[in-house]
């Protein structure tokens, strides 16, 4: 995918949900019919040699892509979900964000050892988030996991997050 038409059709929205904040709003990148399909060719490329068996979508803009290229890989797609949505047993995991901290849960039979995961969020600010996911999904066994995001912020360090041996690609840099 092209990233200059990504770009292009990132919509920015300043002061947005408060001020000084410039959020990056990817609705109008799944609203383009170009974009959503560049964007899953460009995942299912970049991931369709590794084996994955399952796919796991973060609450909520994880989900739009995450379920789409599950399904173009011939994987299974999983939620990972904020607390309280899931109605069979969970395992969550907390983590910090601005002001306290945050839990996010998956199902505990969603996932077995076995699986080869692949992780995936639209975007990658602290890596707060995706790193609790990660985590879940290693307490279930798993050996590999991927972890994608559609865009990066360069600026945040994100990828700190997570130990040097993730594998974590991304679409788009800013
Ligand atoms: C945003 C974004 C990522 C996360 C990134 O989601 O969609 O999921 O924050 O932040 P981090 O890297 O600092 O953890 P949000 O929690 O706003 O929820 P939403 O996707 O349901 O809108
Ligand atoms: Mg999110």
């Amino acid at each position: 995918m092209n990233k200059e038409t990504l770009k292009k059709n990132l919509r920015e929205i300043p002061d947005f949900p408060k001020p000084g904040i410039l959020f990056y709003d990817v609705t109008t990148l799944f609203k383009n019919a170009e974009c959503l399909q560049g964007m899953i060719d460009e995942l299912y490329e970049l991931y369709k040699d590794k084996g994955i068996t399952k796919v796991v979508g973060i609450e909520s803009r994880g989900f739009i892509l995450g379920g789409a290229l599950a399904a173009r890989l011939g994987a299974g797609f999983i939620m990972a979900r904020k607390p309280g949505k899931l109605p069979a047993e969970v395992i969550e995991e907390t983590y910090a964000k601005e002001y306290g901290t945050d839990t996010i849960q998956l199902h505990k039979d969603a996932i077995s050892k076995d699986d080869v995961v692949l992780l995936h969020d639209d975007l990658l600010a602290t890596g707060g988030t995706m790193a609790a996911a990660y985590r879940l999904v290693k307490r279930c066994g798993v050996e590999k996991a991927y972890v994608n995001f559609v865009i990066e912020l360069k600026g945040l360090n994100g990828r700190n997050a997570f130990e040097k041996d993730v594998e974590v690609t991304t679409l788009l840099e800013l």
